[in-house]
């Protein structure tokens, strides 16, 4: 069967939004929204995974759906809201719980990364949170998830999970008169120059909320100032620029820092290295510094005007789960069939 074409995408609302977020995923929404079908969540169920201030929490979810609005995502178009709206995400990822296998929990190196020794003692929720995960995409029964690398190993358990859901299930499907591959086989959008962005101070660690230096992010509500100085003074070697890609292999910092450019620019890192190639750190680090103020700056400001607004951004938030809630209610239905639940 062929699914029609619908995108879905999520981001925690824990901790501030920062570049890798905007590059890796946010900016990539924007243009998807002209062609297909697409759902972008506030995922607060999975912020809880690890405790969060209620306060903060509400706080985030709408700084995330003011990001969302602010990079350009119109919620007319595309629906935009918080997934503990929309309550049949809990109610799947617990079927979902019961089709996974723990062992495929424990494999996940964000897991690992999270709970490092302590294993024990993380929530359980941490555990099953790609269980969530693979609930949220499918729900929508949506084709493509465009996010970073670092989200790549949990679509493939997303995978991994509509696969053993539609072979466990194979007969009960077609006793429902329904299309053998129930769910599908959903495939990611991983590409561009921007997938994997990483710290300022430090070239070989991931740009990430959870880093304890504010100068290793730029966050997405940064005035123009303090964009600036980070990048200047961003962590560099004392080479010039390349003129090629291979020279960037061995060199993180650089590597990083054209990859931003070349996202921001809408370019490739090769056609950044034709124009930059041979030219210090002192011409590059300006040239990038206004180019990102340019672009960033007047989102932090319409950022703030849209979080300001609460009553605005809740009502966003509201219709769109409802027509969210109306997707996943009809998908809810068939599973509760197939899985012999009685209605
Ligand atoms: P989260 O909230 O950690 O990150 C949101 C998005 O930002 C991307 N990202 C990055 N991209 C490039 N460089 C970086 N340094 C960087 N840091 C983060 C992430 O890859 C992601 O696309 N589990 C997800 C949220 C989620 C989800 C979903 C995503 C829940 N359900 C369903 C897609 C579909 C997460 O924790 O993302």
């Amino acid at each position: 069967m062929s699914f029609t074409p619908r995108v879905f995408s999520g981001i925690q609302p824990s901790g501030d939004l920062h570049l890798g977020n905007y590059l890796g995923a946010i900016r990539r929404f924007v243009p998807l929204q002209h062609t297909h079908e697409t759902i972008y969540c506030v995922v607060d169920m999975h912020a809880i995974t690890v405790w969060q201030e209620p306060e903060d929490l509400r706080r985030a979810t709408r700084e995330v759906a003011a990001a969302y609005i602010a990079a350009g995502i119109d919620p007319k178009k595309a629906i935009v809201f918080n997934q503990s709206q929309v309550v049949q995400h809990a109610e799947l990822a617990w079927v979902f719980n019961c089709i996974a296998r723990i062992g495929w929990m424990y494999r996940m190196t964000q897991f690992k990364d999270k709970a490092g020794k302590n294993s024990e003692n993380v929530s359980l929720g941490l555990l099953a949170y790609p269980s969530l995960m693979a609930a949220d995409i499918l729900l929508y029964k949506a084709t493509q998830v465009p996010v970073g690398d670092d989200q790549k190993q949990h679509l493939e358990l997303t995978r991994d999970i509509a696969a053993k859901f539609n072979n466990d299930y194979a007969a009960s499907i077609a006793a429902q008169g329904l299309d053998a591959e129930f769910f599908p086989i959903t495939e990611p959008l991983i590409a561009g120059p921007a997938t994997r962005i990483m710290s300022l101070r430090d070239g070989t660690r991931k740009m990430s909320k959870s880093d304890p230096s504010d100068q290793s992010r730029i966050s997405l509500l940064d005035d123009a100032d303090a964009i600036a100085k980070k990048i200047k003074r961003a962590t560099t070697d004392p080479e010039p620029l390349p003129e090629t890609l291979e020279g960037l292999s061995g060199r993180p910092e650089a590597d990083n820092l054209v990859g931003i450019y070349a996202a921001l620019a809408d370019r490739s890192k090769a056609e950044v290295l034709a124009e930059f190639g041979g030219k210090g750190w002192g011409v590059f680090k300006p040239a990038l510094a206004d180019l990102a103020v340019q672009q960033l700056a007047p989102m932090a400001d319409e950022m703030r005007r849209l979080v300001a607004d609460t009553t605005t951004i809740d009502a966003i938030l509201r219709d769109g789960a409802e027509r969210a809630g109306a997707i996943a209610e009809r998908t809810m239905n068939q599973v509760r069939s197939i899985v012999g639940f009685i209605r």
